[in-house]
């Protein structure tokens, strides 16, 4: 869902250090299902314009990371939430008519669905403010929301701010708002940092915004765990897990099988179409894409690749940026490395990597084997343990096989090398020189056999001296 023509702006809070991670990098630097925490808020509110984030903690490599994405501004020092907000202040105090969202970074689970659905109900009810809210039996470290007898808003107390029994409130505030601009403004002008923490709280507005008789509203959560912060990588791996569950669900709902989906790992930018089966320990990262029949694993790994019909990808299997054809088998234990392209029907057998090389359709490369920056034509049959000799200490050199080729076992192919369409390579040859179409290439020492060597090597000499 996309908040594309909602009159509605956004700012992204990240620039925290997030303390408790006890990481160098910034918190919403870090990945849940494959992406950093940021990303994920990036598109909760896809649509919305202009995009703010708030940046300070590394900023320079968060601002890096999301070029293009958004405006960036910066926090000179991590004031708490509402400093941060009054950071951004410039980029949305512009357009007062457009409702501003407020995201924490660090909130992975948080689906676009839910920021629309915050969006209706902020319109709906004309508040001032509306807040997201979920309830936990224990919402241990979350701010509390604070309702009078009538069930309105209040005011958001922080954990360590609460008396025991505002504690007791089991609803939480998630740390998505929107917010009409021109309350808001007034609001942030009124924070002072007199609390536990020193800070300027962002959530202190909502009794600024009561007092000021502007009516704050809150929406319910369904499932709390949408709304899980991540303060610690226990937490993170907690959201990481969750939000590839909820992924494998819906791949599974769309009718791909995936045998143990416990073990199994789909990133965010992953396209799996129905009928592909992920065995136990399938791990598939970055833009990799998987069509309908394939089958892959047990214990693979893909990171931006691309996997034709009816492949199959055998136990064992490292694939990184390639391509692979309909109906190609790979592995087990192969290693397919950046810029290879596999052909329809063609094999990859076990041991054999593969670097920027062109697999022709039907061609084999059955057993332990290198292959790299090679063309490879259709047809062909690589023996086991044939190397290409590409890089000579200085530059990586170019070998060509053509269509139909037969190269022995254990070749030797020493780079830059032709050999043309239909030729034989005997086995065990190394070939430093071009080979042409339909020609034999032979390029090992003679055999020499003697009979009867072995006999006569352990007879005494005539003479008696040894
Ligand atoms: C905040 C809320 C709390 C809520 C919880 C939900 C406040 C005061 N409290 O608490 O009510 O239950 O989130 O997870 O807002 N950040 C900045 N600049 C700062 C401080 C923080 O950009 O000076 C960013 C952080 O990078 C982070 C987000 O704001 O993405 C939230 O900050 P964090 O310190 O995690 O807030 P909590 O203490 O968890
Ligand atoms: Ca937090």
């Amino acid at each position: 869902m996309s908040l594309t023509g909602r009159r509605v702006q956004a700012v992204l809070l990240a620039a925290g250090k997030g303390t408790r991670l006890k990481s160098p990098r910034a918190k919403v630097l870090h990945l849940a299902q494959g992406a950093p925490l940021l990303e994920h808020a990036l598109r909760a509110v896809a649509g919305a314009d202009p995009v703010t984030i708030v940046v300070g903690h590394d900023a320079e490599t968060v601002e890096t990371t999301f070029a293009g994405r958004a405006q960036f501004v910066r926090q000179e020092a991590p004031l708490g939430t509402g400093h941060a907000v009054m950071a951004a202040r410039q980029a949305f105090a512009e357009r007062p008519e457009r409702t501003l969202l407020v995201l924490n970074g660090d909130l992975p689970l948080l689906r676009a669905i839910t920021v629309g659905a915050l969006l209706d109900a902020h319109v709906a009810s004309g508040a001032a403010a509306t807040l997201l809210s979920a309830e936990l039996p224990d919402a241990g470290a979350y701010g509390r929301v604070l309702r009078d007898a009538r069930g309105d808003v209040r005011a958001v107390v922080e954990a360590k701010d609460a008396s025991t029994e505002q504690r007791r409130v089991r609803e939480w505030n998630v740390g998505v708002y929107a917010f009409e601009v021109e309350p808001l403004l007034a609001a942030l002008a009124r924070l002072t940092p007199q609390n536990v923490q020193g800070e300027y709280y962002l959530t202190d507005v909502v009794a600024h915004l009561v007092a000021a008789s502007g009516r704050v509203a809150a929406l319910r959560v369904a499932d709390a765990r949408e709304a899980l912060g991540v303060n610690t990588l226990a937490e993170l791996a907690v959201a990481s897990r969750l939000l590839v569950t909820r992924r494998l669900e819906e791949l599974m709902a769309d009718g791909v099988s995936i045998e143990d989906p416990a073990s199994t790992f789909v990133g965010l930018d992953v396209v799996v179409e129905a009928g592909a089966v992920l065995r136990p320990g399938t791990l598939l990262e970055g833009h990799t894409r998987v069509a309908a029949g394939a089958t892959l694993g047990p214990f693979v790994r893909l990171v931006d690749t691309e996997v034709g019909p009816g492949a199959s990808i055998l136990d064992h299997c490292l694939l990184r940026e390639c391509v692979i054809g309909a109906g190609a088998s790979i592995g087990p234990f192969a290693h397919v490395r950046p810029e290879s392209r596999v052909g329809a029907k063609a094999k990859v057998g076990n041991f054999v990597e593969l670097k920027k090389t062109r697999l022709g359709d039907g061609a084999k490369a059955p057993h332990l084997s290198y292959l790299g920056d090679a063309t490879i034509g259709a047809g062909a049959n690589v023996g086991a343990g044939t190397i290409t000799c590409n890089y000579d200490g200085t530059s990586k050199h170019p070998t060509r096989i053509g269509d139909g080729a037969f190269i022995g076992s254990n070749s030797t192919l020493v780079a830059p090398l032709t050999i043309g369409d239909g030729a034989y390579v005997g086995a065990g040859s190394t070939l430093t020189e071009d080979v042409p179409q339909g020609a034999l290439a032979l390029g090992r020492a003679r055999q020499v056999v003697k009979p009867g060597w072995a006999k006569k090597r352990s007879e005494p000499k005539a003479n008696g001296s040894r």
